[in-house]
């Protein structure tokens, strides 16, 4: 058992027979994952201030700013004494070791830092657990630089042109694909990456499917409903046959031409049968040019008109 719980179940048991527990065990829900003195309690952070003003100071154009007041929701903490817990036995003592400090907040691992922030940010980030960035090696500070008082990997948002270049300083693999000749124009700052990701939640999963949720935001005519639908698009992502960044495929296909279709439409009978029948259509005089599936099965995402997706 960890010093801290053993702790705890100390604390728990002096207080059950002196009846004075209300105060000592009233730990705000992050601080009780560190080893701090029984008996701190929050002094409310105006006090930090008499001694660390520099520290006020940058926080002072924020919403952390103490002269706010943030409480955590539910807590007792306000501003600094959210994240670096009750602070009455530092105020009178000085001393590191009452305190949540420098050594105990960069053993950390990225969850206990992302708790630091959700304590009080609890509505935005439900998601956050599904979300791109949930587990990976960076967590909430590293990119709200401009929020918080300590170093971190990247710089801020407000310090790049548009948000997408915010997040190419990480992400520089993804570039590439917005080069390609067939591409959202990223780059070119018509759209940019959080137009489609959120880098709080993943995709919503609530409906049809969250990517083509996405997608179909601004793609509003692919939506149907058709009179008729085409499996391949109603019941699969719009990425089964796009490329969401960049293709050097016409229309950001992942492929050209017939391999595209022939992922789903290939049939046994497809390379021996000379008339190279598809679902029971002879193809053969169809496909001896160099037509490509969709130039005849032009209203591929569904159609009013026919079964086939063709407009004649
Ligand atoms: C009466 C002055 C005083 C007050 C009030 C005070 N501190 Fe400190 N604090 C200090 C001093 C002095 C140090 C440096 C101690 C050292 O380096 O040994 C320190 C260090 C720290 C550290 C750094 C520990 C480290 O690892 O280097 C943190 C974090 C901190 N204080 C937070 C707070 C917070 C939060 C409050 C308000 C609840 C607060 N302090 C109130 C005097 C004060
Ligand atoms: C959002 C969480 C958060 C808030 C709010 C916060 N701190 Fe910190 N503080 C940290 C972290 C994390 C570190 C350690 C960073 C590192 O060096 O890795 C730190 C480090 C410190 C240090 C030691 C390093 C230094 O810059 O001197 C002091 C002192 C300190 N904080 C005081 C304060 C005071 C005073 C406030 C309120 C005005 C405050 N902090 C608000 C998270 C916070
Ligand atoms: C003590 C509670 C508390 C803690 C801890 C806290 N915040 Fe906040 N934060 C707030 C409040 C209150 C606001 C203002 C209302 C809002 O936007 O939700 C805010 C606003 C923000 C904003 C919006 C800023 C703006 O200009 O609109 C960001 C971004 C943010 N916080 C990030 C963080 C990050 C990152 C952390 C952890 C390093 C953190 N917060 C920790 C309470 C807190
Ligand atoms: C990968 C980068 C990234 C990470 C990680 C990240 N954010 Fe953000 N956050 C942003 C961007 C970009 C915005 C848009 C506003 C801006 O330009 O700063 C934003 C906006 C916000 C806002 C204000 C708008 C809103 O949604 O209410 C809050 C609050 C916030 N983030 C808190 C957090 C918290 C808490 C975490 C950790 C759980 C976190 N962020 C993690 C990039 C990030
Ligand atoms: C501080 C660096 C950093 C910044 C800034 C950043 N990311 Fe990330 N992002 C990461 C890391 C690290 C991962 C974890 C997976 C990896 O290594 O690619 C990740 C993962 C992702 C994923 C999931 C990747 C996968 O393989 O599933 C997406 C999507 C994503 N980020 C989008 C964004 C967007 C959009 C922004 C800008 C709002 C952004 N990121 C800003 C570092 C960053
Ligand atoms: C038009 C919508 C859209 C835009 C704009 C967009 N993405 Fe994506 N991105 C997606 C989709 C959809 C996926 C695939 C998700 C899946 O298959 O789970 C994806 C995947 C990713 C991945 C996972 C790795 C990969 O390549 O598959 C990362 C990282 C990423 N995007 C980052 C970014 C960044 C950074 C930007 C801006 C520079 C950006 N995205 C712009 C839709 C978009
Ligand atoms: C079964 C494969 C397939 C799926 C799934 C699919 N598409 Fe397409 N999409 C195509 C093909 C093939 C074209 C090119 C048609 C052409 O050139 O006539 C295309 C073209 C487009 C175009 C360009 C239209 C134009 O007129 O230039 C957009 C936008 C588009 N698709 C969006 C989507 C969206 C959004 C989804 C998801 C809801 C999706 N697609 C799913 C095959 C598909
Ligand atoms: C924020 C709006 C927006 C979202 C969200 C969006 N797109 Fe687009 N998309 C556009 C715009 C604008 C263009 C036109 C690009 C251009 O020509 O510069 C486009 C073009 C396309 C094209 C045609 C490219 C070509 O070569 O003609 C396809 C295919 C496409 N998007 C698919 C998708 C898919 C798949 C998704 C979801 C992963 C998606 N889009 C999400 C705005 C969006
Ligand atoms: C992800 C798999 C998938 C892809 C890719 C796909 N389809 Fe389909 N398609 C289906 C399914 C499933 C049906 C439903 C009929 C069936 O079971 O054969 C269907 C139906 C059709 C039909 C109507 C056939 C009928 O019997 O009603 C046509 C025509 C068609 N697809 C053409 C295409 C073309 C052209 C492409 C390439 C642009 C394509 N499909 C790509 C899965 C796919
Ligand atoms: C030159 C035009 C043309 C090309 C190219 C073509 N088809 Fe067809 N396809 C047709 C015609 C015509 C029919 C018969 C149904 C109709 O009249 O609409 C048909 C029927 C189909 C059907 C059955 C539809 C139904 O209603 O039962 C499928 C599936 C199909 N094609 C898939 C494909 C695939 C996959 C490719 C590419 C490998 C392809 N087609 C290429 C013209 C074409």
């Amino acid at each position: 058992m960890s010093s801290s719980s053993l702790n705890k179940i100390m604390t728990l048991l002096s207080c059950l027979i002196l009846l004075g527990c209300s105060q000592v065990l009233a730990l705000d829900n992050f601080a009780s994952g560190f080893d701090l003195p029984e008996d701190a309690t929050y002094v409310g952070s105006e006090t930090c201030l008499d001694c660390h003003e520099e520290v006020g100071d940058l926080y002072a154009h924020t919403p952390h700013s103490v002269e706010l007041a943030p409480m955590v929701p539910g807590g007792q903490a306000d501003a600094c004494e959210a994240c670096h817990g009750p602070g009455s036995i530092h105020s009178e003592e000085e001393d590191i070791d009452t305190i949540i400090n420098v050594d105990m907040m960069r053993a950390m691992d990225s969850s206990q830092k992302d708790a630091m922030c959700l304590q009080c940010h609890t509505e935005n980030h439900v998601g956050w657990a599904g979300g791109p960035h949930q587990g990976s090696e960076i967590s909430c500070s590293d990119c709200h630089a401009d929020l918080v008082h300590f170093e971190v990997q990247a710089k801020p948002a407000a310090d790049f042109r548009n948000e997408s270049e915010f997040c190419i300083q990480c992400h520089t693999s993804e570039v590439g694909d917005f080069r390609m000749p067939f591409r959202h124009r990223v780059l070119e700052d018509q759209i940019s990456c959080n137009d489609c990701h959120d880098p709080h939640n993943g995709f919503p999963t609530d409906t049809w499917n969250g990517i083509n949720d996405t997608c179909l935001k601004c793609h509003t005519e692919m939506a149907g409903p058709f009179v008729f639908e085409h499996d391949g698009v109603q019941s699969e992502d719009c990425t089964v046959c796009h490329k969401p960044h960049g293709s050097t495929h016409d229309k950001m296909l992942v492929t050209d031409g017939n391999t595209l279709c022939l992922q789903c439409h290939y049939e046994s009978e497809f390379n021996s049968d000379e008339n190279w029948t598809l679902a029971r259509v002879p193809h053969g005089g169809m496909l001896g040019t160099e037509g490509r599936c969709y130039d005849c099965h032009n209203e591929i995402h569904g159609s009013n008109v026919a079964p086939s997706f063709r407009d004649q």
